[in-house]
């Protein structure tokens, strides 16, 4: 996980979360299986409907929450309707799909904002695995691969403006920790909802 920003250009909130994250960020990467020799386009069907049943019902709770900041658009950067829309273009049914019961407790607005950060961060890798899914499958972003792009050619500066919005909340110590502590466990919760969906490696 690069960071080519200098820990004087970050928020404290930030540094926080990724210094809280790293860990769990790498133990993750290492299993999913993007790069696995095993990847087909069955299993990589079966990852994108793992995959729906943790965002559609994550995004869900985000989308009812009173402690979502105002300033921050959630509509403009769902990543449901992506998932939706690969699901529909590789034929999988989308009402057959289980959905995830076990997901981060919000209980505030730092939380939600700990949640948002894995949300917006998960981005980040996407170039990287949109290219192997297209070399490994021979998919796009019109053909079932626009989940791992969702942002495009905006991803920086999606990314960016995320990395601003979260350094103009207002956090202190406590509230920096509730935000790592709700990112720990939205990567757990994604890890452990994986795993039992079997989509792992
Ligand atoms: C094999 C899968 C993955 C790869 C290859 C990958 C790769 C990357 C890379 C290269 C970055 C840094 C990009 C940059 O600094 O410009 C990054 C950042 C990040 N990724 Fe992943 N990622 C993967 C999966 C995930 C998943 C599943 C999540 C969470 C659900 C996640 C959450 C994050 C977060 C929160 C950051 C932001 C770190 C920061 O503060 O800079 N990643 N990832």
């Amino acid at each position: 996980m690069p960071q080519d920003q200098t820990l004087s250009a970050v928020s404290p909130a930030l540094n926080a979360l990724r210094s809280g994250t790293q860990t769990l960020h790498v133990a993750l990467e290492k299993r999913l299986p993007f790069f696995s020799d095993t990847l087909d386009l069955e299993r990589y069907k079966r990852l994108l409907g793992a995959y729906y049943g943790f965002y559609h019902e994550l995004e869900e709770r985000l989308q009812h929450s009173p402690w979502l900041t105002c300033g921050f658009d959630l509509q403009a950067r769902l990543k449901t309707p992506a998932l939706c829309r690969d699901l529909q273009a590789l034929g999988v049914s989308i009402p057959s799909l289980e959905l995830c019961d076990t997901l981060p407790v919000l209980h505030s607005q730092a939380s939600v904002l700990g949640a948002l950060y894995v949300l917006e961060g998960a981005t980040l890798g996407g170039n990287v695995l949109r290219k192997q899914i297209s070399e490994r499958l021979g998919l796009d972003t019109h053909n079932g691969c626009a989940f791992l792009f969702v942002y495009g050619a905006a991803t920086g500066q999606q990314w960016k403006a995320f990395m601003d919005f979260l350094g103009s909340v207002p956090l202190d110590a406590q509230a920096r920790g509730e935000a790592v502590q709700a990112a720990c466990s939205t990567f757990s919760c994604f890890e452990q909802w994986l795993e039992r969906q079997e989509v792992l490696v």
